[in-house]
């Protein structure tokens, strides 16, 4: 049974011609959590389609079956015509079907030529690998998407946006016909996305087909020929993309009118001038990426540090935590040197940090509730906790961040993206810490989960936390902070306590 839905399925850009991805009435379900319902979608040679919708809409699950990786599910699919039932994601590679997916998943301990050529390594005669070449070439596409990289480097020790990218060009130069990117500008700085989006152009005009899923509308809006918006499991409108604007794909994605649904443009700050501060830092330098950074994080206040991926905002971020060390300046907490020798000192002295990657902090394997109560356990001694009483406290915060589905016990890596970025608050909510750094906290949510999270810090702000957002979203700075540095080359450039900002300042200034 399918819903009448705002049609463009049937539109081709260039006129009649087969598309090279077709799904018909496709379902799926886990367990009892249905994830798709009677979907269609296709995609055209030389079509940029927009996939959209809120957090656990089903975007990826419907990609994952286009790329093989989820076998089971009702529905038809055709690839270029022909009818296909791919038993892995090798039958989708050999089908032409390329995808970057949401969560990383390059090889920390590989270098970046081979994460590029991850299983491609290209061979010379005699089927020896061929390094040099490999070498050379990595750093060729590396190059087209604005990298400057030793190709020798190892991944694992770059910023999570170089990982993006590096992972981008792994499927964008594959030669894959069809090519899926799941949140591809999660971490990316306005320059990269640009530079990104001139290369999906190329792609696009040598009659490739891609798919681009993001919680971005306004990228979504700028680089697709058409928009597919899912909603709940099902696929709400696919509409071309000069019959959409901003306002009418959130009123698709959230069924409503969205006038109340905008981030912050523009911020009032208002910073406390009076108070010592909590937490100073003053001149943080490592030679390299931190060039001399300071900053006054205050009670009961929001500190919001905003810069380009790049910019040195993970590098801080992590040397105030003991993660990356500086040589020279100092950390002073409540007056006192603090200098902190790993996570576990910071964390004892009351800081609490959710780093960008927050998988990394996340047991996918384990239930949602125990995700929830790991920092509670930090702090009450491990017998003491029941689990019935970690079930309790879960089920409260679940709750309260409207966590989907609100279940306990399934595993967390079932959740969606979005869902899981909230588990991952959530569990300091349960052992208030002094000071909390977060790391791009809203990247990847939707507009509505956004908005919960945003709440949840306001909140925690409000009870004297003090609070420290780091963000190359302007967004997510404008909404959240009480005072904002803006950081460009690993050093403050500007830094705004009061009045108004505008996007455009933080973007002139970054
Ligand atoms: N492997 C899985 N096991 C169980 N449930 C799953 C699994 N993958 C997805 N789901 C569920 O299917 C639904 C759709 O999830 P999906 O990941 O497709 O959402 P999404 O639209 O990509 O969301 P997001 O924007 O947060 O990434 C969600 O309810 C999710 O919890
Ligand atoms: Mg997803």
């Amino acid at each position: 049974m399918k819903s009448p839905v705002a049609d463009a399925t049937e539109a081709t850009v260039n006129g009649v011609q087969t598309p090279l991805i077709e799904l018909r009435n496709v379902s799926k379900s886990f367990g009892g959590v249905v994830a798709l319902q009677g979907v269609d979608f296709s995609v055209n040679p030389g079509e940029i389609h927009g996939l959209v919708g809120e957090n656990g809409a089903g975007k990826s699950t419907l990609m994952k079956i286009i790329a093989g990786v989820h076998t089971g599910y009702e529905g038809e699919m055709r690839v270029e015509g022909r009818l296909v039932q791919f038993r892995s994601a090798r039958d989708a590679i050999a089908a032409g079907i390329g995808m970057v997916h949401q969560e990383l998943s390059v090889v920390p301990d590989l270098s970046v030529a081979e994460n590029v050529f991850l299983g491609v390594q290209p061979v010379k005669a005699g089927g020896i690998i061929d390094w040099a070449g490999m070498k050379a070439q990595a750093r060729t596409l590396i190059a087209s998407l604005g990298l400057d990289l030793d190709p020798n480097t190892r991944v694992g020790s770059l910023p999570v946006g170089v990982q993006q990218l590096i992972e981008l060009s792994r499927v964008l130069f594959s030669g894959a016909r069809t090519i899926i990117l799941d949140e591809p500008t999660s971490a990316l700085s306005p320059p990269e996305v640009a530079r990104l989006f001139v290369a999906l152009r190329k792609l696009r005009a040598e009659g490739r087909g891609l798919i681009f899923i993001s919680h971005f509308l306004d990228d979504v809006l700028e680089i697709s020929d058409r928009i597919t918006v899912f909603r709940n499991s099902r696929r709400v409108a696919t509409e071309l993309r000069a019959n959409l604007d901003k306002d009418k794909i959130i009123g698709h994605m959230i069924g409503r009118g969205s006038a109340e649904m905008h981030m912050g443009e523009t911020a009032v700050l208002n910073a406390r001038q009076d108070e010592p501060p909590l937490l100073a830092a003053r001149d943080i330098s490592d030679g390299r990426s931190l060039n001399g950074v300071s900053v006054e994080l205050k009670r009961g206040e929001i500190t919001g540090m905003y810069g380009f991926m790049g910019s040195g905002l993970i590098e801080f971020a992590r040397a105030l935590f003991g993660r990356h060390a500086f040589s020279r300046g100092s950390i002073t907490l409540e007056g006192k040197p603090a200098h902190f020798r790993s996570t576990a000192a910071a964390r004892r002295a009351g800081l609490a940090f959710v780093p960008e990657n927050r998988s990394m902090m996340l047991f996918r394997t384990e239930p949602v509730y125990k995700n929830v109560s790991i920092a509670m356990l930090d702090r009450i001694h491990k017998l003491l906790v029941k689990p019935q009483e970690e079930r309790e406290v879960a089920k409260h915060h679940i709750k309260d961040l409207q966590i989907r589905p609100p279940l306990t016990d399934i595993p967390l890596g079932s959740l969606s993206g979005g869902n899981q970025q909230k588990v991952a608050l959530a569990k300091w909510l349960t052992n208030m810490p002094k000071i909390l750094i977060l790391s791009e906290p809203t990247r990847g949510m939707d507009v509505g989960a956004k908005e919960d999270v945003i709440r949840i810090i306001k909140t925690l702000r409000d009870k004297g936390v003090s609070i420290l957002v780091l963000s190359t979203e302007p967004e997510t700075i404008l909404t959240l902070a009480d005072k904002i540095y803006v950081v460009k080359r690993g050093a403050v450039v500007s830094e705004l306590s009061s009045g108004t900002v505008t996007k455009s300042d933080l973007l002139a200034a970054a």
